[in-house]
């Protein structure tokens, strides 16, 4: 069992190098998708673990629609399929599975998947997984922006497709990347970064855990003077 001095809230992760880690293997890309699932596994199991409330994912961006449509279409099947795979496991750790994004552009097939998961899970509360899929960062502050126009209102969080959900305390962003490519700009005002060189299909417990006593190392000021 692992002691940590601090366990963030929320922790986001930048899922980041599965085509690269196809291509050292003489593979297709989708290989990479396909291992990157049983990193995803083994994140969400540590965080059932070790008390981690959010964990959010992304997965797809909206820059991401134009990639090859070879590549995009077995992406999204991909998705549904591990959502139904994975219903069994959410509800045995008490997983709260949520989709955030831009759901218009989803296939009804997969908006009724991810639909069914969120009903069916709605009632768990060990751990909130969010799936950030064809989402954007700029996308979210621009809704945001047009839904509390025409409610005349002037509190933009309560209009991002995260309201309700604590800004993420610590993002790691996977494969040497340190950029955030349009990830929750405005919710990552605060957030720790954390930055590997390892693939995310490589990425597993041991090093998750790295980057969690790392976080429990960095001193937060928010601006103040401590
Ligand atoms: C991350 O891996 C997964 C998605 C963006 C869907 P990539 O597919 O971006 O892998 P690289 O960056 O090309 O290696
Ligand atoms: C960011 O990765 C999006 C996801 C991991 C889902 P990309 O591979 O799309 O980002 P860039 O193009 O390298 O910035
Ligand atoms: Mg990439």
């Amino acid at each position: 069992m692992e002691d940590f001095v601090k366990i963030p809230r929320h922790v986001s992760i930048i899922m980041d190098g599965n085509g690269r880690w196809a291509k050292e293997r003489g593979k297709d890309r989708v290989f990479g998708h396909f291992e990157g699932v049983e990193s995803v596994r083994a994140v969400t199991e540590a965080c059932v673990e070790w008390g981690i409330k959010y964990l959010s994912l992304f997965a797809f961006s909206e820059e991401n629609w134009a990639r090859p449509q070879a590549e995009v279409d077995t992406l999204m099947k991909l998705m549904g399929k591990c959502m139904e795979g994975e219903y069994e496991k959410f509800q045995k750790n008490g997983v709260r599975f949520v989709v955030l994004g831009n759901r218009d552009r989803l296939s009804d097939s997969l908006n009724t998947t991810i639909d069914r998961m969120m009903e069916a899970t709605a009632g768990n509360s060990a751990l909130t997984m969010i799936l950030f899929l064809s989402y954007s960062g700029k996308w979210d502050i621009a809704q945001a922006a047009r839904r509390m126009k025409a409610a005349g209102d002037d509190d933009i969080e309560k209009y991002l497709v995260t309201a309700g959900i604590p800004d993420p305390d610590l993002l790691i962003r996977t494969s040497g990347e340190q950029r955030l490519s349009n990830y929750m700009l405005w919710q990552c005002a605060y957030t720790e970064f954390v930055f590997t060189d390892t693939l995310w299909p490589d990425f597993r417990k041991e090093e998750f855990a790295g980057t969690i006593r790392e976080y429990a190392s960095r001193d937060r000021r928010f601006g103040k003077v401590k």
